[in-house]
């Protein structure tokens, strides 16, 4: 028996701890043993139950676990091997990783990186590695220190606390937009040369702006991710990843036709393994772990759903890891 935080539907939702034995477990070529898992925004909509984020009754919530290999009948992994998994649907459509066992799919898996505890690899999370991916976008598209100030919007959440402190650690000046104010010290430690009000960003703004911006993370989405387009620099590029205040894109394509912007579109859960392999590889080279620990808050298990909750009513700062042991 071992403890897994169970999502049901009927006869109404409910998000509880519950014991139960490898025979609730789903489908899977490798059985782990899961050290920690965290608390993403993903995992704050489906435990509260904000959105219809589950998909399969009753699910183990959890988009993100790391631990150890104890079982495996693919030939990739073996007993013993320390693994890392984000997204694949997990937590959404196949039982997650808030629980001390999952059962997943062997193609899923990532070798956490040897710079990496559990609790650490748990601390970056799929928040984290998102922030990455936004990173490798931009620089795809050719951004380079020194080229001017970059915006992280959403910048104490998990996305933007891991955004603030790689951009920085690279070199860029980097502006963070956030409605904690109280938190611009914690922003300055991660790296952040500047901090503005979310609320300059937030309503209703003009097409195209006063240039202003190299290059964008935007964790946000609907008026900010507009107005954060419309105040690029010419040529510049908005990597958009989230929808913290919401999903439409109230926007013009002024700043795409006039400013030759890029508007990168970043999803973790499904992108193919060697992106993964590439942002798991550059976070263990351009992530502090002394700046990823000021980042982290740890709950056990027994308290992930009181967390959750405070996760979606933006009472948050950076990450929350939890034990899951
Ligand atoms: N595309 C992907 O694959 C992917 C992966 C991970 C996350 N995401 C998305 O990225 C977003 C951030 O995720 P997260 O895990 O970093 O969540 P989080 O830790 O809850 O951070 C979200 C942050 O957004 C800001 N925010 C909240 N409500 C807002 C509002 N109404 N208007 C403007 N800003 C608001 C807050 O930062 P401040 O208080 O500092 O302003 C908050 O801390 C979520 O929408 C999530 O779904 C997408």
């Amino acid at each position: 028996m071992f403890k897994a935080l169970v999502l049901e539907k009927e006869p109404e939702f409910r998000a509880s701890v519950r014991e139960v034995d490898e025979g609730f477990l789903p489908e899977g070529d490798v059985t782990v043993a899961v050290e920690y898992s965290t608390l993403n925004y993903k995992d704050g909509l489906a435990i509260t139950n904000k959105s219809p984020v589950v998909r399969s009754w009753p699910m183990v919530a959890g988009i993100d676990g790391s631990g150890t290999v104890l079982e495996s009948s693919a030939p990739q992994w073996k007993a013993g091997d320390a693994v890392v998994l984000n997204g694949f649907g997990v937590g959404e459509t196949h039982k997650g990783c808030l629980a001390a066992r999952a059962r997943l799919k062997s193609q899923w898996l990532v070798r956490r990186p040897q710079a990496f505890s559990a609790r650490q690899a748990m601390a970056i999370g799929t928040a984290g590695y998102t922030a990455m991916l936004c990173v490798l976008a931009l620089e795809r598209h050719g951004l380079k220190a020194g080229e001017g100030e970059v915006l992280v919007t959403g910048a104490t959440g998990g996305v933007g606390s891991v955004a603030v402190a790689l951009l920085a650690k690279l070199g860029h000046k980097v502006v963070a937009a956030t409605g904690k104010p109280a938190e611009a010290d914690y922003l300055k430690t991660l790296g952040a040369t500047a901090i503005i009000d979310r609320g300059e960003l937030s309503a209703p703004g003009k097409p195209l702006q006063k240039e202003r911006w190299a290059a964008v993370v935007d964790a946000v989405g609907s008026h900010t991710l507009a107005n954060a387009c419309a105040q690029t620099r010419y040529g510049g590029a908005v990597a958009a990843c989230g929808l913290a205040q919401g999903m439409d894109f109230p926007a013009t394509v002024a700043p795409f036709i006039l400013r030759g912007i890029a508007l990168l579109g970043v999803d973790s859960v499904m992108a193919p393994m060697a992106r993964r392999e590439e942002a798991w590889s550059r976070l263990a080279r351009d992530l502090d772990p002394k700046l990823l620990e000021t980042m982290t808050t740890e709950v056990g298990l027994a308290d992930a759903v009181g967390a959750a909750q405070r996760l979606m009513a933006g009472e948050v700062r950076g990450r929350i890891v939890v034990r899951t042991s």
